[in-house]
């Protein structure tokens, strides 16, 4: 880890790299551990995403993560992380309640997480609550194609091929004032003419090359994953393999005697 002080980076920086054609890297972290070690990695933005639901508490999906959990992992990560953008996801359905208490659910997120701003599934629908989150002064990430908080009418994780349904939805965020949309699960032409079409940056997961930046979940990209991760994934080390050898080793070690040695030991 480098000792120059970071510089955090604001919403309008990462709007402004689109501009640049700098791509922008996303990635998710849940605690203070995993935070400061991703942020270590100088990427641009950090999502808490309600992914952890998944990835950490071992649902099936991400329906009963609540604010309050979110709020748990988002303290950690907000107190690690000094360089990114950190975006924590609003879980269903704190957003769905109206306006007020909406914001009320935000404002919660940024006062107690130290973040800066929030996410949520929605585009067209949510343009009315996007504009009021951003009125008070609160950045939002919006969250097109597959939504997966709404797997129960979906019926399954699979990839959205409504051209006319996502066009509208991320112009329809991005006039209500959203300063990023992720697009999940698109076709890489249709999410290449969305990004296009837009003056704000677009997030691809599954969504091809033509985005101006990418999300992964940590646990994917370090393969972590216990499950067969999805086509989208690519695994940059293999954890999982690792964490079940050292803790293996660890056994073996106190099963033989071969652990502690005289190094670990006091006298
Ligand atoms: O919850 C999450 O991690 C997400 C990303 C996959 C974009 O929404």
């Amino acid at each position: 880890m480098s000792d120059a002080p970071p510089k955090k980076i604001t919403v309008p920086q990462l709007v402004a790299m689109k501009q640049a054609h700098h791509k922008i890297t996303v990635v998710t972290a849940y605690d203070y551990t995993m935070a400061r070690l991703v942020d270590a990695a100088e990427i641009e933005c950090i999502l808490v995403g309600d992914s952890v639901g998944m990835v950490v508490q071992g649902r099936p999906n991400t329906l009963p993560v609540t604010l309050d959990q979110m709020i748990y992992h988002a303290e950690m990560v907000g107190r690690a992380v000094h360089h990114a953008l950190t975006v924590v996801d609003l879980p269903f359905p704190s957003f769905l309640l109206g306006v007020s208490r909406t914001i009320e659910n935000a404002a919660r997120v940024l006062k107690e997480t130290g973040c800066q701003a929030v996410k949520l599934e929605g585009g067209a629908e949510r343009a009315e609550v996007i504009a009021a989150l951003v009125s008070a002064g609160i950045p939002v990430m919006a969250h097109c194609g597959l939504r997966p908080q709404a797997i129960c009418q979906l019926g399954g994780y699979r990839v959205q091929r409504d051209h006319d349904r996502l066009m509208a939805d991320a112009k329809a965020a991005e006039q209500a004032g959203a300063f990023s949309i992720v697009l999940e699960c698109v076709p890489a032409p249709l999410a290449a003419e969305v990004t296009a079409a837009l003056q704000i940056p677009t997030i691809g997961i599954g969504a091809g090359a033509g985005c101006d930046g990418q999300v992964l979940v940590l646990h994917d990209l370090l393969g972590l994953t216990l499950d067969r991760s999805p086509r989208h994934v690519k695994r940059y080390a293999q954890l999982k393999e690792t964490v079940v050898q050292a803790v293996g080793q660890f056994r073996d070690e106190v099963r033989e005697g071969k652990f502690p040695t005289d190094e670990q030991a006091f006298h």
